[in-house]
């Protein structure tokens, strides 16, 4: 059901590199993951979730992540995050090996330069739409005063300036994942993950969404990985990665390396 024939739309890639750069050398990009590996368990009951996926998300890119029902991609969304280490391989970003942070590290990473929107949307019931934007930032000791500015502002960009004060369950589920968007841009985040943000909606609303999460990734500078099954939704993306067998699947016979660019093992 995943066999959407989806290709890279390559002149994006450099045009987001280029403009990230200001036209220089090309910027590095927002994620890296070489030669990635997961593990569950162990001994016969193994699951070998991800068996060597590597690939690159461009700096400012819309990157889609594709792939069939237990291919790896929320385990693989799980690394980028930071919410999980892989059993081999590395996963850098922003620039930073995340083999190299402590709890605290990934922390601060988690929440000052990643903002996450989940299928569930997430939000805290008893909580306000602008209220729910503001949670990232109560957590860096944002003061209230410039909370309540900077979630009204985010409200306004996700098209819910009229619904500031309804609780989630005074929204629809479209509205409610615009103010999930909304608290995933709260602290300026450099990347948002996204997993399969558009699962529980209807396909027109699904689709206002990806066209939000590139509307952001323009506007806001931000860069969106989102895993989706839709093979609409991919249409959206600047640039689509598949997941099967828990590696990325490349045209090229020499692997998934030098379908997406990445340097070759010898080089
Ligand atoms: N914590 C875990 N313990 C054991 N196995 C796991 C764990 N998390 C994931 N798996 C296994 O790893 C594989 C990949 O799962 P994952 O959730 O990443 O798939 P997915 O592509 O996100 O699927 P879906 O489209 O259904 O969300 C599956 O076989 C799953 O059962
Ligand atoms: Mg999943």
């Amino acid at each position: 059901m995943t066999d959407h024939q989806a290709t890279p739309a390559a002149a994006a890639v450099p045009a987001a590199r280029g403009a990230a750069a200001g036209g220089a050398a090309p910027a590095a990009p927002m994620v890296v993951v070489d030669g990635v590996h997961r593990t569950f368990g162990s001994g016969e009951r193994a699951v070998h979730a991800l068996r060597g996926a590597s690939f690159e998300v461009a700096r400012g890119s819309l990157t889609a992540l594709k792939g069939r029902s237990g291919s790896g991609k929320t385990t693989l969304l799980n690394l980028v995050g930071g919410l999980d280490a892989p059993s081999g391989g590395t996963v850098t970003v922003d620039g930073t090996d995340l083999a190299g942070l402590d709890e605290a590290g990934l922390l601060a990473l988690r929440r000052d330069r990643i903002g996450f929107v989940f299928q569930s949307f997430g939000l805290i019931p008893v909580l306000t739409a602008a209220e729910n934007v503001g949670v990232p930032m109560r957590m860096r000791g944002v003061p209230a005063k410039e909370r309540e500015e900077r979630a009204r502002t985010l409200l306004a960009l996700v098209g819910l300036a009229e619904h500031a004060e309804q609780r989630p369950g005074e929204l629809s589920g479209g509205q409610q994942q615009r103010v999930a968007v909304a608290r995933a841009l709260a602290n300026e985040p450099a990347l948002i993950i996204a997993d399969e943000p558009t699962g529980q909606l209807d396909s027109e609303t699904g689709r206002s969404i990806m066209q939000l999460l590139r509307a952001v990734a323009r506007s806001e500078g931000v860069t969106v990985l989102v895993a989706t099954h839709d093979p609409v939704l991919l249409e959206l993306a600047d640039e689509v990665v598949e997941l099967r067998d828990g590696r990325i699947a490349g045209p090229h016979p020499d692997g998934d390396r030098a379908a997406r660019g990445v340097r070759p093992p010898d080089a």
